[in-house]
């Protein structure tokens, strides 16, 4: 059966959300599930704006099929060819024969290469500020390179003033009937979902998110639609504001993650007395992840929000210890900037992981390193309370001022 609702009386949802899956992209896990946003807009043409995953295969061709109720497909809009979001357009072109492809040049590219179906004679290249009628509607093209892949598009509707956005404003979070942010309270749960999902997918490129930013300030904007989650059109400053941040890689609080590994307790008890120094000089929501504990992609997110990281980790194998190592290059990777990072290491025989981490983050753009690192041998020493609580005091000062 069909599980659609009604946007306008002329666009209508046809997406879906997946439970079961583990983990998107086979990397990052998503407790909350995902959605999978399609629309169908009925103008004197009617248009498919993506398609899905292929896990809801079944349940997105009822949809579509159930939307266009006998009408033939004119066109197959392609904002992004990734497949989460592209794996159904075989399916959506095999059985609309009559059907256009709109898209890049370079989405065309991509779709020969993910799929044996020859649609060169039935694709309609668009660029930047091209625009499409379909009757009443115009749809207007507006080019975003990587955000999240280079051949990437958002499309304005002027008559409705709807931005499809593709994967920006997207998050992670499966949808429950509730398609709309006014019928959801986007709590902290919403929050962090909506910021680990931009952090890790499109945190690298906050420079090409800012460029489309830009492009969307120039217009009237009423509703948001993504590729992911809630349809935005109560409060589309809630997440306008923290793309602002996140692009510009500014924190959005002023308190202390405290990200750190641990093999048998000492590094994690010297971060906890430090924790205990920080709130007793009056830093608060101090964050603290045990990096073996927490995926990997919940610390870039918590790296995002918080604007002074402290790093503790032993020497393993004369490196770095493995998860705190990988945590370190997934915040290069992604391009963090403007942090303030205090370092704090242990070794039993040769402690190397201070200045391997410090190696690290001083080829990341505008990372500040406290001087004065801390090296624990095998465990904090009483005669290292007075350098762990001068670090605190460093740290409280900066975040308290
Ligand atoms: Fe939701 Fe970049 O795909």
């Amino acid at each position: 059966m069909h599980s659609t609702r009604k946007i306008k009386e002329d666009l209508i949802y046809v997406g879906g959300s997946d439970r079961r899956l583990s983990r998107f992209e086979n990397l990052f896990p998503i407790p909350r599930g995902v959605s999978y946003n399609s629309y169908v807009l009925l103008d004197d043409k009617t248009v498919l704006m993506d398609t899905a995953d292929e896990s809801i295969s079944r349940q997105y061709i009822e949809n579509v099929v159930h939307a266009l109720d006998g009408r033939p497909l004119d066109y197959m809009i392609v904002q992004h060819m990734e497949p989460d979001h592209c794996a159904m357009i075989d399916a959506v072109m095999s059985r609309y024969p009559e059907a256009k492809m709109v898209c890049t040049a370079k989405a065309a590219q991509m779709f020969a290469q993910f799929y044996d179906l020859d649609v060169s004679d039935r694709t309609l290249v668009v660029k930047e500020g091209d625009k499409l009628s379909t009757g009443e509607h115009t749809l207007h093209f507006v080019l975003a390179p990587m955000v999240h892949w280079p051949e990437v598009m958002v499309t304005y509707d002027e008559k409705d003033k709807i931005l499809f956005s593709a994967d920006a404003f997207g998050t992670f979070g499966a949808l429950a009937g509730n398609i709309f942010d006014d019928e959801i309270t986007f709590d902290d749960v919403w929050m962090n979902d909506a910021r680990r999902y931009y952090t890790n997918i499109v945190g690298k490129y906050g420079v090409q998110v800012q460029a489309v930013l830009k492009k969307a300030a120039a217009l009237d904007i009423q509703m948001i639609c993504p590729l992911h989650g809630p349809i935005w059109r109560e409060n589309l400053g809630t997440l306008l504001e923290k793309y602002q941040k996140w692009s510009t890689y500014e924190p959005e609080d002023k308190t202390v993650m405290i990200a750190y590994a641990t093999m048998y307790g000492n590094t994690e008890n010297a971060v906890n007395v430090l924790a205990n120094m920080l709130a007793d000089k009056g830093v608060k929501n101090i964050a603290m992840y045990d990096v073996s504990e927490t995926d990997v992609s919940e610390l870039v997110a918590e790296s995002f929000r918080c604007s002074h990281i402290v790093l503790a980790a032993p020497t393993y194998n004369g490196g770095v210890q493995p998860k705190m190592e990988a945590y370190l290059s997934d915040i290069k990777a992604l391009a963090l900037q403007n942090r303030t990072v205090a370092i704090i290491d242990n070794g039993t025989w040769a402690p190397t992981a201070g200045k391997q981490m410090r190696a690290v983050i001083d080829t990341m753009k505008n990372m500040t390193v406290l001087e004065n690192p801390i090296t624990l041998k095998s465990a904090l020493a009483k005669n290292q309370l007075a350098s762990l609580d001068a670090l605190a005091e460093e740290l409280a000062s900066q975040v308290n001022g």
